[in-house]
């Protein structure tokens, strides 16, 4: 799925539907941090127009689903929770090349970017299928097929925007090294965790 190189075992699922509070609160907080990421990557390439207009759009959703996910934390009488620390994503983001030019960083990010979507994707594709809560299956079904979108912006984004990243083989390392930290996970109540 999406060239992941691991996917979740689906009792993970089991895991989060036995501590919905603290999922529900890790999944906030994610929504959040894409938000917060489209808009860095707008604020430092902002002479690309479309790419501009896109992650605008990108971080509005991202909010939307911030918004929609506090929603069902307030209807459930469960209390959104201080920020959580997002120990995957720590261990991705050390994978960014940060000696080479301009471009290369940027084609990173972008690339880091659609690591994430990604695996939240399949993530979100594994609570969908596995959750006994059906109004929260499909939720995640929702948002699984919204963050396959920004999967592929993200992605399409670096193959127009290279210089001279061969993108097909850098996203090729960025499955390679994030199908090796992934194994550490799949065994606590947060999206990536
Ligand atoms: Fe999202
Ligand atoms: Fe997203």
């Amino acid at each position: 799925m999406l060239g992941l190189k691991l996917l979740t075992d689906p009792r993970w699922a089991n895991i989060a539907e036995g501590n919905l509070e603290e999922i529900l609160t890790d999944h906030a907080w994610c929504e959040q941090k894409a938000a917060s990421n489209a808009i860095t990557l707008i604020t430092q390439n902002s002479e690309h127009m479309d790419l501009v207009e896109s992650l605008t759009a990108i971080a509005l959703e991202e909010m939307e689903h911030f918004k929609q996910v506090v929603e069902i934390i307030k209807k459930r009488g469960y209390t959104l929770g201080r920020e959580r620390k997002d120990d995957y994503v720590g261990k991705l983001v050390k994978f960014n090349k940060k000696d080479g030019s301009r471009n290369d960083a940027f084609i990173d990010r972008l690339l880091f970017a659609a690591m994430i979507e990604a695996r939240s994707c399949e993530r979100f594709r594994v609570l969908s299928l596995n959750l006994k809560d059906k109004e929260l299956a499909k939720f995640y079904h929702d948002l699984m097929v919204s963050e396959a979108n920004h999967y592929t912006t993200f992605l399409n984004f670096a193959r127009k925007y290279t210089i001279d990243v061969d993108v097909e083989k850098r996203w090729k390392e960025w499955l390679e090294f994030e199908g090796k930290i992934i194994q550490s996970y799949g065994v606590s109540e947060a999206i990536h965790g």
